[in-house]
Order: C-alpha cells, then sequence, then structure tokens
C-alpha cells in the first residue's frame, strides 16, 4: 500500500476523508474532518492514491508567532504499524520548528513515541464538550 505526504488539500473532498475518529462518541462527520483541515494552520497527509483515499493526517493551528498546537493525529487502523504517524509527526514538527512552543495532548501510552521526537512530558487542562456546535458557522 503505497502512500504519498502532501501539505495540500487541493483535489481532498469528504469522501475520501471516511473512517476517521475511530472510538470518539460523537466522531465529527467527513464534512467536518475537511472543515477541520481547512481551518488548520497546517496539515500533513497521507493519502493511498490506488485506493483514492487519505489514510493518515496530522493538523497543526497556530499564533504565527510564538505557539503551536497539534489537535489531531491519526492513522487509519489498516495503514498503522507502517511508520507513517512518525513520518506525519516529523514532517509537522519540522513545519513548527521556528516555534518555541509547540504543544500537544495524548494519552499516557503514546508519550514514549512524542518523546522519540524531543518533545517533553507536561501536564494539561481541557475542555471536551463534544455537544457543542463549533463557533458560527462551523455547520455539523
Ligand atoms: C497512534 C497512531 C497515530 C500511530 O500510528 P502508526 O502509523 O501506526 O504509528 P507508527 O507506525 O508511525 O509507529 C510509531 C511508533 O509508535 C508506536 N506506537 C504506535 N501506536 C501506538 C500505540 N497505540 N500505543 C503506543 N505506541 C504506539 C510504535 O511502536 C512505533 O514505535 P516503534 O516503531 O519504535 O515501535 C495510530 O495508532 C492511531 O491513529 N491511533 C488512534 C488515534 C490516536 O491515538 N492518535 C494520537 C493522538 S495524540
Amino acid at each position: 500500500m503505497a502512500v504519498r505526504y502532501t501539505e495540500s488539500l487541493d483535489g481532498v473532498t469528504a469522501d475520501m476523508l471516511a473512517g476517521f475518529f475511530e472510538g470518539w462518541l460523537v466522531p465529527p462527520s467527513p464534512q467536518r474532518h475537511l472543515r477541520i483541515l481547512r481551518g488548520s494552520t497546517y496539515v500533513v497527509l497521507a493519502v493511498d492514491d490506488a485506493q483514492g483515499r487519505v489514510v493518515g493526517f496530522i493538523n497543526a493551528i497556530t499564533d504565527a508567532c510564538n505557539s503551536a498546537f497539534i489537535p489531531l493525529l491519526e492513522v487509519l487502523p489498516a495503514y498503522r504499524r507502517q511508520s507513517i504517524a512518525r513520518e506525519l509527526v516529523a514532517r509537522m514538527l519540522q513545519k513548527l520548528a521556528d516555534y518555541p512552543c509547540i504543544d500537544l495532548t495524548c494519552d499516557t501510552a503514546l508519550q514514549g513515541f512524542y518523546e522519540k521526537f524531543g518533545m517533553r512530558r507536561a501536564t494539561a487542562m481541557i475542555v471536551r464538550e463534544y455537544s457543542r456546535p463549533g463557533p458560527r458557522g462551523a455547520g455539523s
């Protein structure tokens, strides 16, 4: 399963984004997923052109000055354990290399994975209210 990496959303449609948000209580629809990607400062996608689908993605939002946040990283189950996430993270951290602060939240099981990129463990505070619609205009 050959995979191509891209930072562009050109030609990416919602139907290429099926299958993500595994295990989420309220998974965003593929249409909302596309809006998430379009609203991000940076994205890196892993694309399987033969299947016509996105098989992995990472996004980042920034203040264009000091701080960057990586909200999401996911690889479709059938494509895992092939170092796709490793490549996505490496490429995104390269994009963010000038930012003094780069934050993300993750399960403790994945802290060792991120440490391989030189990231440090920290604590975090979060809100997760998936019944909220998003800001006006974001849609469902
Ligand atoms: C976590 C996830 C992105 C890894 O994707 P992947 O393409 O299979 O990862 P890679 O093949 O690049 O593996 C990178 C390293 O992470 C480790 N790893 C992968 N998945 C892991 C997991 N669930 N728990 C702990 N370690 C994991 C691998 O062992 C590998 O290290 P190694 O090669 O030294 O053994 C994928 O399992 C996923 O999408 N999970 C659901 C969403 C999620 O948890 N996202 C993370 C949000 S912070």
